[in-house]
């Protein structure tokens, strides 16, 4: 606890208090004696690299485990015994890094989870479905109460567990990294709810790897490293290069050089007219799906080329990307890979054909929790390494394994330390490994560094750069951040499943870019401007034009204006197009007014976009790391 903090909230009592906490896991000492305080009305943000003690800090200060010593007190008093699962609940709330929504249960019942409505002894459903509509309503988002949550997207899950942690009531609100799967409108939302919580007396506790994040809502920060607390103070005293040198640590200098050369390693791709034929071709496709329709979009890849596409996230973006990496059916049009139907749906002879693919949802489709490390990682190149030796030995795996996690940068106690027991952004660079590993002639990647911290996410980017760059493998690169952009040859913008917009000449705008996701612009862009290099969709179709004609209706999310007279409202109370995706999965008109129109509150700022390139660079050099460096 620093005597900033500590002087600064000196009026208040602590909210909850973790002293001299201790926890280890086999030989992985997590957290190395870490005194953490919050106080009523503020919110500490806290950061650190993969690994360092964030998760499992949250899991003690919620009852999840025990501390190996150590304790934690709510208002000055001891923490209930960790069985009694209700005290806990009373003095605290928690959104988990990983995802605890019951797949089987409705949203409504995820939403109330142990604390249903009751009424002459029994579950009052009626009123639980009820106050689960106001919670969604407030959110902006329609989604059907009675939905299983299984057929959620990621986002709605996650603004599930959010909804539920908010209407808990509690004094005490932990959040570990609750914005890394929601878009712009909805982490607007979460920060309107934040700051309303702590004026009301709230203590948060929020953890993120968009340090921007920290400087918009907390009042205090704190960085963990290696288990242990290395920096506290007001946030206000503190700049983002204060936080990432104290996350890298005194290796910093060093590692910062590692990383550059890891970035020099890639070299500037080939003009695309030198490239050949086409590698990818998807032609005319359209599907339908719960995270965004895709409709007749067309889009070539070429060898080498690095395809960047975004848009927001019911755009249909990770429905195309999942397409292509044979993860998801389509209704009509085709994918060809070299010239050759990709089947829809088939990802097994995508991946035999030569598609990696990192998807969106790691703990569902990026691992298999109970294997090890090297066994992930190296999964998809099991019959290569059988075959090299006749039969397959742990080491052989590891030996395999080792330059992939050397190159990502991934923190484990060694290769056969199952991936379920990594940190979040660990087991995402498994993710990538595995992906990686059979040397794919294209990588199809969404969100690859979701959840990974600021310098082993230079890593990653550098490693998908120089992988395209040395070995003629092509990249589509689906995301909503913009700063993964930056490795990419062009970018592609969807709205509404459709191609809105290219961008050709990287550097690419960012506020270009933030323009054309919500749908504007695209003429300013291609007449130059702010948007250098962005050009109309190479396929424009008739509905385009009624992207741009809904400008009006979009001005709200953006300081651009469009041109006079270009405008047509949509009609009063209903929403434009991205906010139906969530609201309907089929996309149909959806009454009620768009969240995002609502006023911004007196004070509250807008949400910078994720766009933030790294003032500093560094390397975890832990011992830890296996595989050498
Ligand atoms: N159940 C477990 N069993 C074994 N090791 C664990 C377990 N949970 C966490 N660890 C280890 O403890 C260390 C800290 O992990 P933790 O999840 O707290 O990191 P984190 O700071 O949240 O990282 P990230 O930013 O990637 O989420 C890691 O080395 C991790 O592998
Ligand atoms: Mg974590």
């Amino acid at each position: 606890m620093s005597e900033q903090i500590a002087f600064a909230a000196s009026a208040a009592a602590p909210a909850a208090e973790a002293a001299g906490i201790h926890k280890q896991f086999g030989s992985t000492q997590a957290l190395r004696g870490v005194d953490l305080t919050l106080y009523p009305g503020r919110c500490l943000g806290l950061v650190g690299r993969n690994g360092a003690g964030k998760s499992t800090l949250v899991s003690i200060l919620s009852g999840i485990y025990p501390a190996d010593s150590g304790e934690v007190r709510f208002d000055g008093v001891p923490a209930p015994p960790l069985g009694n699962v209700s005290a806990w609940r009373d003095r605290i709330a928690t959104v988990f890094q990983h995802s605890m929504v019951v797949p089987g249960l409705t949203v409504a019942e995820n939403v109330f989870l142990g604390r249903q409505p009751r009424r002459a002894g029994l579950i009052d459903w009626r009123r639980m479905r009820e106050q689960t509509r106001q919670v969604m309503a407030e959110w902006g988002f329609q989604i059907d109460v009675n939905q299983p949550c299984a057929d959620l997207t990621v986002e709605q899950r996650q603004i599930v567990e959010i909804a539920r942690a908010l209407a808990a009531g509690t004094r005490c609100l932990l959040l570990d990294e609750p914005t890394a799967a929601l878009e712009r409108g909805a982490i607007e939302r979460l920060f309107a709810r934040v700051r309303q919580l702590t004026a009301s007396g709230v203590a948060v506790l929020y953890i993120s790897h968009h340090l921007e994040e920290v400087f918009e809502i907390c009042q205090d920060a704190a960085v963990i490293r290696d288990g242990e607390l290395v920096l506290t103070g007001p946030a206000s005293g503190l700049s983002k290069d204060d936080l990432v040198t104290a996350m890298v640590g005194p290796d910093a200098a060093a590692t910062r050089a590692d990383l550059t050369r890891a970035g020099a390693g890639r070299s500037a791709a080939a003009p695309a007219a030198d490239r050949g034929a086409p590698l990818l071709v998807i032609d005319h496709v359209s599907a339908e799906s719960p995270g965004g329709r895709v409709r007749d979009t067309s889009l070539q890849v070429r060898p080498g080329e690095r395809v960047g596409m975004t848009g927001l996230l019911s755009a249909g973006v990770s429905t195309l990307a999942r397409i292509v990496a044979g993860a998801a059916p389509y209704e009509s049009g085709r994918v060809l890979l070299d010239g050759k139907d990709l089947p829809p749906g088939r990802r097994d002879l995508a991946l035999r054909a030569g598609v990696g693919y990192l998807p969106e949802d790691r703990q569902a489709d990026g691992f298999v929790s109970a294997l090890g490390v090297a066994e992930n990682s190296t999964m998809t190149i099991t019959d290569w390494l059988a075959r090299l030796a006749g039969f397959l030995r742990p080491q052989t795996r590891a030996a395999a394994a080792a330059p992939l996690t050397r190159a990502l940068s991934i923190m484990s106690a060694g290769p056969d330390q199952p991936v379920g027991e990594l940190s979040g952004g660990n087991q995402q660079k498994v993710t990538a490994a595995r992906a990686l590993a059979r040397k794919p002639r294209l990588i199809v990647a969404i969100t690859p560094t979701r959840g990974v911290d600021v310098a082993s996410k230079t890593l990653l980017l550098a490693e998908l750069a120089r992988v395209t760059a040395e070995t003629g493998a092509a990249l589509l690169l689906a995301t909503d951040e913009l700063d993964d952009l930056a490795i990419c040859d062009r970018v592609i913008v969807l709205v509404r499943g459709e191609r809105f917009t290219e961008f050709t000449e990287p550097p690419f705008d960012r506020e270009a870019l933030i323009a054309a996701t919500e749908g504007m612009a695209r003429d300013a862009a291609a007449g130059g401007g702010a948007s250098k290099g962005a050009r109309p969709t190479a396929h424009p179709t008739p509905t385009d034009r009624g992207h741009h004609d809904r400008a009006s209706g979009l001005r709200r999310h953006s300081s651009r204006r469009p041109r006079p007279g270009r405008g047509r409202s949509r009609p009063p109370g209903t929403q434009p197009a991205h906010c139906r995706g969530l609201a309907d999965p089929r996309g149909r008109a959806a009454a009620g007014p768009c969240p995002a129109d609502r006023r911004r509150q007196p004070g509250q700022q807008r949400v910078p976009h994720r766009l933030q390139l790294l003032r500093h660079r560094g390397a975890d050099r832990s011992p830890r790391r296996h595989g050498g460096r």
